[in-house]
């Protein structure tokens, strides 16, 4: 007899492959009365699985007494309350570090990108405007200053990307790190000010709700850029997009949104902008680790083992 395991939400394929293989697997996603699903399974579920931006509600984990664990897929975990989780006895694991160099990768494409006007000149060629002469000029990438909101292990990885590109790194997080060089800030305002390029990091949640504000935005300026990898809810979204319409930023390179995959109208319209679906983890290699770990945290819970990567 397979262990029983709930689903909150559809993840990798080969990742649900290997949950299929292992685990009778409750589809929570496909129940079309969900009470009547909960109600059946109730008393006979101790594990789940899902994406941690989807997460799982507290409403929801109090209505299985006997959950002991919620493997996450992916590193942020903001859709689900970890404390309250504790409070009810049930552990959270997540896939950190097999994701770090995908994302800092990404941020950095999102830089060049944007800043090169990259996916501007790829339209310019493809309608024929190169015959009719010569695209407008770029912004200058290399030798930039460059902040980072959030210097964790991701924040880390896109400070090491941008040394190669001879900017100066800057960060603003919770606290001053120890062992980087990198000058800190204790407000990102102060942080936007000083930038051309100010990437976002740093975990989604309450605690960092439009860290960059309406203020941050302004002080980052006309010349500057916005690139966001964290987040969709870390970004005053309205403002950003006001800023971007208005000239009062000079680009956008965002992989996350906050209503996604509903993308703002405005930002559709845009030259200045770059906009990912979502993907700085989107990989290959990357998605496919990060499954693993979600089934390896499974495995060590079914086994009674140290769980792998614990919140
Ligand atoms: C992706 O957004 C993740 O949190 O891993």
């Amino acid at each position: 007899m397979k262990p029983d395991l709930l689903l909150i939400c559809p993840l990798f394929p080969a990742t649900m492959a290997q949950l299929d293989a292992a685990y009778t697997v409750h589809r929570y996603y496909q129940a079309t009365d969900k009470d009547a699903f909960v109600a059946g399974l109730a008393e006979r579920i101790t594990a789940a699985a899902t994406a941690g931006h989807e997460g799982m509600s507290v409403a929801l984990m109090g209505k299985f007494p006997k959950l002991k664990i919620i493997s996450c897929f992916g590193v942020g975990v903001d859709g689900i309350d970890v404390p309250a989780a504790r409070k009810l006895g049930i552990a959270v694991t997540n896939t950190p570090d097999v994701l770090t160099e995908c994302v800092a990768d990404n941020a950095l494409a999102l830089v060049l990108a944007t800043m090169r006007r990259t996916v501007f000149n790829d339209k310019f060629v493809r309608a024929g405007n190169w015959l009719k002469g010569g695209a407008p000029l770029a912004d200058k990438v290399s030798g930039s200053r460059l902040g980072i909101i959030g210097l964790g292990r991701i924040g880390k990885a896109i400070a090491k990307r941008a040394e190669a590109f001879g900017m100066k790194v800057a960060y603003h997080s919770r606290n001053k790190q120890t062992g980087v060089s990198y000058d800190y800030y204790d407000k990102p305002l102060q942080l936007a000010r000083d930038v051309k390029i100010l990437v976002v990091a740093c975990p989604g949640g309450k605690e960092t709700e439009r860290i960059v504000s309406r203020e941050v935005i302004d002080a980052l300026g006309k010349d500057g850029y916005l690139i966001n990898v964290s987040r969709g809810s870390t970004v005053d979204e309205p403002a950003m997009v006001d800023a971007l319409v208005n000239g009062r930023l000079a680009g956008a390179g965002l992989d996350v949104f906050v209503a996604e995959p509903k993308v703002p109208d405005a930002l559709l319209k845009l030259d200045n902008v770059v906009l990912q679906p979502h993907v700085s983890s989107g990989t290959h290699w990357t998605r496919a680790a990060m499954g693993q770990l979600v089934v390896d945290n499974l495995a060590a819970y079914f086994a009674g083992k140290p769980l792998l990567t614990q919140v």
